[in-house]
């Protein structure tokens, strides 16, 4: 779309590629998740030990590769990134249920943990093609308003996808205690013995999913969810309003729309 074709574009797209398989190998191992896309985990295969040592070689290639691009924007964008995507993480394991900032901090955490890593990737892109600096903001903030979209979405799938199209187990957010939207929506529009089931839900072992399935729906929770994905994916598509109509521009485009239609 913005008509560079230097060789950098290799090395910055397969260090993106690494550096978000690098965070999928660690992450499986932090959610101790068995299956991905269909197939067995690499740490239900291999074990956490082979899990996090791969994930950090492919870390380490991945900057090895931008290091080749002599690009220092591009180097500190991607860098960046991954700081904030572990810091999200991070947030995520350590923050605990609070009904005043349970909002705050769930879009705080989706956004560090996913959308900072959209965001980079088309800032980078910009940046190396030598974009002008509002074009650079508007393919961040893409970015970012697509990957917020993007984590909505994947946390709705946990709750209504099909076992078979998901290719992960579902209700995997839920049985970990994981704070997500659907949960908030139901939570904020609970009764106080609904909120109380959340709020045990949220913070021990007392699991059940078809009680939760059934608040979601009661409260329209999922729909409201998509709304809110609806929202951002609105926002990602004015971002890229002004570039002129493309092959490329119709793909980001497309790309969009499937992650709304998409069923895992
Ligand atoms: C995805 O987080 C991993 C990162 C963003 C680093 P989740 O734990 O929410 O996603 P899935 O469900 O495992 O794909
Ligand atoms: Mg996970
Ligand atoms: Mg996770």
């Amino acid at each position: 779309m913005l008509n560079y074709s230097g060789e950098s574009r290799v090395n910055i797209a397969a260090s993106v590629e690494f550096i978000h398989n690098a965070t999928l190998l660690h992450d499986d191992v932090l959610d101790e998740s068995k299956a991905r896309h269909g197939v067995a985990t690499a740490n239900k295969i291999w074990g956490n030990k082979s899990s996090i040592l791969v994930g950090d070689l492919l870390l380490t290639l991945a900057f090895r590769w931008l290091i080749e691009c002599g690009n220092l924007s591009v180097l500190s964008i991607l860098s960046k990134a991954s700081n904030l995507l572990v810091k999200g993480e991070i947030k995520q394991m350590t923050t605990r249920f609070d009904p005043n900032t349970i909002r705050k901090n769930y879009f705080n955490i989706i956004g560090e943990k996913t959308a900072s890593l959209f965001s980079a990737c088309s800032e980078a892109a910009s940046v190396v093609s030598g974009a002008t600096s509002d074009e650079t903001e508007r393919l961040r903030n893409f970015g970012f308003n697509f990957g917020m979209a993007f984590q909505i979405i994947d946390d709705v799938l946990d709750y209504t996808a099909n076992q078979g199209t998901l290719g992960k187990q579902l209700g995997k957010d839920f049985f970990e205690g994981k704070v997500t939207l659907p949960s908030i929506i139901a939570y904020e529009k609970g009764s106080p013995s609904e909120q109380k089931f959340w709020e045990k839900s949220f913070s021990s072992a007392r699991h059940n999913f078809d009680q939760a399935l059934q608040y979601i729906n009661h409260h329209n929770a999922i729909h409201v969810s998509m709304e809110e994905a609806k929202h951002y994916i609105n926002m990602a598509q004015s971002n890229i309003d002004t570039f002129s109509d493309s092959l490329y521009k119709t793909a980001l485009i497309d790309f969009l729309n499937a992650s709304i239609e998409r069923q895992g």
